[in-house]
């Protein structure tokens, strides 16, 4: 089967709370406005939002032989993403999250590591990926897939015609030499701002952008919150802002950026007008709880393009 895109890597739970301003005294319960458990990672979060927005999409991860492997493959079968490449890996627990968000926003973690950092590529993933109309990486930092699995899946999915796109999530600093082999073969990398500050030692993003484009990924985008995004493509730079909304929780925007961004190339979209979609998809994420917050289909965030206002530039 070939998929329109294949989301490779990070695949986690998160269980999402709001609000949490304090923590109860001793036991006392505190009534929170709500609770989400979803599946979540830089490969994974990608992966539920674009089967949300009815791209073909297989998620290519791991998790682990326990009951929250099984729900995060439930929900991403209920949204119609292809869980056969999920592998589950025996003994280990499905890495999770819980997240505190606070009435700002703000979002203090609690990470249990499990099988998602074991994951290897297999032969059926890779055939996947040299199928697939994109390849989303969200890899960078696995211990199997840094050195060398990595960047041979991405050349052979971008040698075979694949859109190739790369995402981060708390890269250390051997994140810099996975990007020197990887970025060769991708052709848009969607780094956060601190993220690309923190790795080109640029502080200027169009500066970070150039750097990254210099390492050879074809075009780089850097999301920077609710400042919106900058595009540093190889005819020209762009800065396009948010929307103005309420954000109610902000966990993966940067996930469903990339989702939405590729949904929306795939359909044809140049590259300004996909960030802008990516950016609405974004921001219809941000004003509910969780991984899909208020997203509902394709039609309906385009919909929300032409009516969601943007902030004022800066
Ligand atoms: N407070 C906000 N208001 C409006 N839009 C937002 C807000 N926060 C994020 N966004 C939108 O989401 C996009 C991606 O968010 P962000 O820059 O936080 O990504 P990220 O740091 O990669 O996130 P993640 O933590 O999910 O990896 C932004 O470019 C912006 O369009
Ligand atoms: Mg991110």
């Amino acid at each position: 089967m070939s998929f329109d895109l294949v989301c490779i890597g990070l695949t986690t739970l998160d269980v999402v709370v709001r609000p949490i301003d304090a923590l109860p005294e001793r036991e006392q319960t505190i009534l929170v406005d709500g609770i989400e458990i979803v599946p979540a990672g830089t490969a994974c979060g990608a992966a539920l939002v674009a089967g949300a927005l009815g791209l073909k999409t297989a998620i290519a991860g791991a998790v682990g032989d326990d009951r929250k492997g099984r729900f995060l493959r439930a929900v991403l079968e209920e949204v119609g993403v292809a869980t056969d490449l999920l592998e589950t890996v025996a003994g280990s627990a499905t890495s999770t999250t819980v997240l505190a968000v606070d009435s700002e926003g703000r979002r203090p973690a609690f990470h249990a590591l499990g099988a998602s950092f074991q994951y290897q590529i297999t032969p059926a993933v890779l055939a996947a990926a040299r199928q697939a109309r994109a390849v989303h990486w969200g890899g960078v930092g696995s211990r199997n897939l840094d050195r060398g699995p990595g960047a041979e899946l991405m050349a052979q999915a971008k040698s075979a015609g694949a859109l190739t796109t790369c995402d981060l999530i708390s890269p250390n600093k051997h994140a810099l030499d996975e990007l020197k082999r990887l970025l060769p073969h991708v052709d848009y990398f969607l780094p956060s701002a601190v993220e690309a500050r923190m790795l080109s030692g640029q502080e200027e993003l169009t500066a970070a952008a150039a750097f990254f484009r210099d390492l050879g990924a074809g075009a780089c985008v850097i999301k920077n919150g609710a400042a919106g995004s900058i595009l540093g493509l190889a005819d020209r730079t762009a800065t396009l802002p948010a929307h103005a909304i309420a954000p109610v929780d902000t966990t993966s925007c940067g996930d469903s950026y990339c989702a939405g961004f590729i949904a929306a190339l795939l359909r044809g979209f140049d590259a300004i007008e996909a960030a802008r979609f990516a950016t609405t998809t974004a921001a219809l994420v941000a004003q509910g709880l969780g991984t899909l917050g208020k997203l509902e289909s394709f039609e309906a965030t385009r919909a929300a393009m032409l009516t969601l206002p943007l902030q004022e530039a800066a």
